[in-house]
């Protein structure tokens, strides 16, 4: 079906998201700061996932409860070939899903290479609630998915099924830039901004709620036409996510394997506790990827998101064209952050 050897020989590199006509406007020159509630996330799809979430903060509610119902509505989407149902498929064709979300209490939940469920981020929440462990993986996931009344479900959609035979043909496993992008019926043809050839993945949200408690979610269905069983850093607490009620929460997306070696999201909320904006933790996150291989780097996008306690947002990028959504009582906006490149 596919060439391992020259898989193996080719680097692992980032593949894009469906961003689309954009109304975006440049980070604040300072972070942002604003009254709670407040949450945020990442890429274009987070503003109606944001939406979703303000309903729950805004009527008083958890910021646990906010940021699942969020991402919720990306992963139900299948026009979102990056995240759920209609997920871009890996390589021997399975759909696969990896969640993690976070608590106050430092409770946390993850699923690694789920299939068949359409919302992986309600299944890593019911491991953090009803299980001893943090972390299940694929067919044990899967089990204990369909024991708590999950319902087994055919997530490959017809287009992206289409797309995936379309990518056998060639079966390359090399980077692709905004494969999304080439692929999607959307995006295209609208008003990209510039940059957003390295356009990716992954919703990350973090909210702070009426109460001053911080919660994050992060769903994703990876990277494309990925080897079988591979995981990126979305459902690895203190890689994808990471949130600490005491400093701050953070979130990131783009190529998986770079964000797992600096334990990306762990280290942006140290960064705040040591007393960084959330933009200039983000950027120092950033930093680290970028001096272990400049010229590497120069290839992929990685974005990282932070929420401090204080309400105070920022986020940071390796290359132009990550956007970000912000939804308070205030404003409902998108974002572009600053990068690097
Ligand atoms: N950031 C998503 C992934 O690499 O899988």
């Amino acid at each position: 079906m596919f060439n391992r050897r020259k898989f193996l020989g080719s680097s692992l590199l980032g593949i894009a998201g469906s961003i689309i006509g954009k109304k975006t406007i440049a980070s604040p020159i300072h972070n942002g700061v604003t009254g709670k509630p407040i949450v945020i996330s990442t890429w274009d799809f987070g503003k109606p996932a944001n939406a979703e979430a303000w309903k729950v903060l805004s009527t008083g509610g958890r910021a646990l409860d906010a940021v699942e119902a969020g991402v919720k509505i990306p992963e139900a989407d299948p026009n979102i070939q990056t995240v759920g149902y209609g997920g871009l498929p890996d390589r021997d064709g399975h759909v696969t899903l990896d969640a993690c979300i976070m608590d106050e209490n430092g409770g946390c939940g993850s699923v690694m290479c789920l299939e068949h469920i359409v919302h992986p981020i309600s299944v890593a929440r019911m491991v953090m609630e009803k299980t001893p462990h943090v972390v299940l993986v694929g067919e044990g996931a899967l089990q204990f998915a369909l024991a708590n009344g999950f319902k087994k479900e055919n997530l490959l959609t017809p287009k992206s099924e289409k797309d995936w035979k379309e990518w056998l043909k060639s079966s390359k496993y090399e980077p692709v830039i905004n494969i999304e992008n080439k692929l999607a019926n959307i995006s295209t043809s609208t008003a990209v901004m510039p940059g957003s050839e390295f356009n990716h993945d992954t919703i990350g949200m973090v909210a702070l709620d009426a109460k001053g408690n911080l919660s994050g979610a992060c769903t994703t269905s990876g990277l494309a036409f990925k080897m079988h069983g591979r995981v990126g850093d979305s459902p690895i607490i203190g890689a994808g996510l990471f949130v600490d009620n005491e400093v701050g929460a953070a979130t990131s997306t783009g190529v998986g394997e770079e964000v797992i070696r600096i334990v990306g999201s762990h280290l942006v909320v140290e960064l705040l506790r040591q007393g960084m904006s959330p933009e200039d933790a983000c950027k120092k996150a950033v930093e680290r990827i970028v001096n272990r291989n400049p010229e590497k780097a120069k290839t992929l996008q990685v974005g990282f998101l932070a929420l401090k306690k204080n309400g105070e947002f920022g986020a940071y990028a390796i290359q132009k064209g990550f956007s970000y959504a912000v939804k308070n009582g205030e404003q409902e906006k998108m974002y572009d952050a600053r990068s690097l490149f």
